[in-house]
């Protein structure tokens, strides 16, 4: 694949250099103290696994804006047919007049999500938004109010999906109350910390005892990430999803599958829930679906999706123009399996680095993940504890050495991997090599003392 940018790591200045800390110092005058920032550099340019700054850094780009550009931050497709949109038109707002664009979305979209019955879309712009919709969907089209959810969710950041969300800090942190109709219930977690269910029959039976306490016939339906994203990369163990599946179906609750970080080809399949074989009524996209544009949608049942009463659903930038064309270009290069492919051959390239650091530092207490989306855990070895100031050590370290790594996970211990699938093997191992050697120099054993003669 052509790319605007050299695809190798390269370090000009200490990272971040002195024209993004000047950019980041006056940021800080202008911009809210409630963003928060991985690495304070100021990015350029963009393409295919590099991230160039405004020092002339080249950063290897491990994160993808969190897992959106996974084509690239400059596809040659998407921006060709961005441009020719932005010729014609940039809005109408589709609740006021038309365009096809919006139409075919929504058609590649019924035609691909799992689930082989009649489906209907709708285009929103974000993540967040798309859960809000399938909620209000849920709804509609079962006439109840509560909403399941589970241990180390990620939804976003609006009052009802913040609310679905897990992890306190930073997300819910002072930002309550919360509706009360939001229930959770355990997933069965990678390490037994705490006494958390470790089988798929223990994690469902909690399940049941939550819908049981509140009156299954009052859910409208329960929320799954296929695979865990910001609570650290969890991959439901086998059985949950299919459980959860007949859970769902025997108490006419409707199953919502949030892909938004985990679709979009990201785990070596269209769909992270075809690794399970289990389809949700509804499946959710936004992130990688449109090459770095807004826009997300809801996708499921024509029965569940056409109870909504005419105008109840919409938004005024609700599938943009410019961000249906990039999804047409993402989709078409989806077409011939190759993106599809080099998930595959991250997973493995990546396994084969970092496996083996399993039985050489201790505190590596898991790899896990499918794909490209892989992520690696610390805990302490001997009580589990989770170690996240190893997590950000390690992430600091890869950072100044011009590797981009992301820190996520309910206790903050788990680095996680997130390239963009067009990244080239070389520059894969690179920064690969990079991950290694900083988990090694900050979690690896002592050096062994040597031996005086
Ligand atoms: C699984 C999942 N759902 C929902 C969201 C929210 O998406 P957005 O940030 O676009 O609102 C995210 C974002 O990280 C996510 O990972």
């Amino acid at each position: 694949m052509t790319t605007t940018l050299p695809q190798t790591r390269h370090l000009a200045t200490a990272v971040p250099g002195p024209r993004s800390a000047e950019l980041h110092a006056r940021r800080q005058q202008e911009v809210t103290a409630g963003f928060g920032v991985t690495l304070p550099v100021f990015i350029d340019r963009a393409d295919g696994g590099i991230l160039q700054d405004v020092d002339g850094n080249r950063l290897i780009d491990f994160a993808s804006g969190i897992a959106v550009t996974s084509v690239g931050a400059a596809n040659p497709a998407v921006r060709e047919r961005v441009a020719a949109q932005l010729e014609r038109f940039t809005h109408t707002c589709f609740m006021v007049t038309e365009y096809s664009a919006f139409t075919e979305v929504c058609a590649w979209l019924n035609r691909h999500v799992p689930g082989g019955f009649e489906k209907r879309t709708a285009l929103f712009s974000t993540g967040a938004e798309a859960v809000e919709n399938a909620v209000k969907i849920a709804r509609a089209a079962t006439g109840r109010p509560r909403v399941l959810v589970f241990d180390d969710a990620y939804h976003g950041r609006s009052l009802l999906t913040m609310a679905m969300t897990a992890k306190e800090n930073p997300y819910r942190l002072n930002f309550g109350p919360f509706p009360a109709t939001v229930h959770r219930a355990p997933t069965a977690a990678p390490l037994n910390r705490g006494g958390t269910p470790r089988t798929a029959e223990e994690a469902l039976a909690g399940v049941e005892a939550v819908l049981a306490e509140h009156g299954p016939e009052s859910f409208a339906a329960m929320v799954i990430e296929p695979i865990q994203g910001e609570g650290g990369f969890i991959v439901p163990v086998p059985g949950f999803l299919a459980g959860l599946r007949r859970i769902a179906d025997r108490h006419g609750i409707v199953l919502v599958m949030d892909e938004i970080q985990a679709g979009m080809g990201r785990t070596g399949t269209l769909f992270a829930s075809e690794h399970e074989g289990v389809a949700g009524d509804l499946t959710l996209t936004a992130k990688a679906l449109a090459g770095g544009l807004p826009l997300s949608a809801v996708t499921g049942r024509a029965e569940l999706m056409d109870a909504v009463h005419a105008g109840g659903l919409g938004g005024t930038y609700a599938g943009n123009p410019l961000a249906c064309e990039a999804a047409l270009a993402v989709f078409d290069q989806f077409e011939d399996g190759t993106l599809l492919a080099n998930a595959r051959a991250i997973e493995q390239a990546a396994r084969a680095v970092l496996e083996p650091l399993q039985a050489e530092v201790p505190a590596v207490a898991e790899i896990r993940g499918r794909g490209a989306m892989l992520a690696l855990e610390f805990a302490d070895p001997q009580t589990l504890e989770p170690r996240p100031d190893l997590a950000r050590e390690t992430a600091a370290a890869c950072h100044a050495q011009g590797v981009l790594v992301l820190v996520c996970g309910t206790y903050g211990n788990v680095i996680r991997l997130l390239p963009p699938l067009v990244i080239g093997e070389d520059l894969l191992r690179d920064g690969l090599e990079v991950l290694a050697g900083a988990i090694r120099t900050v979690a690896g054993a002592p050096a062994a003392a040597t031996v005086a003669p």
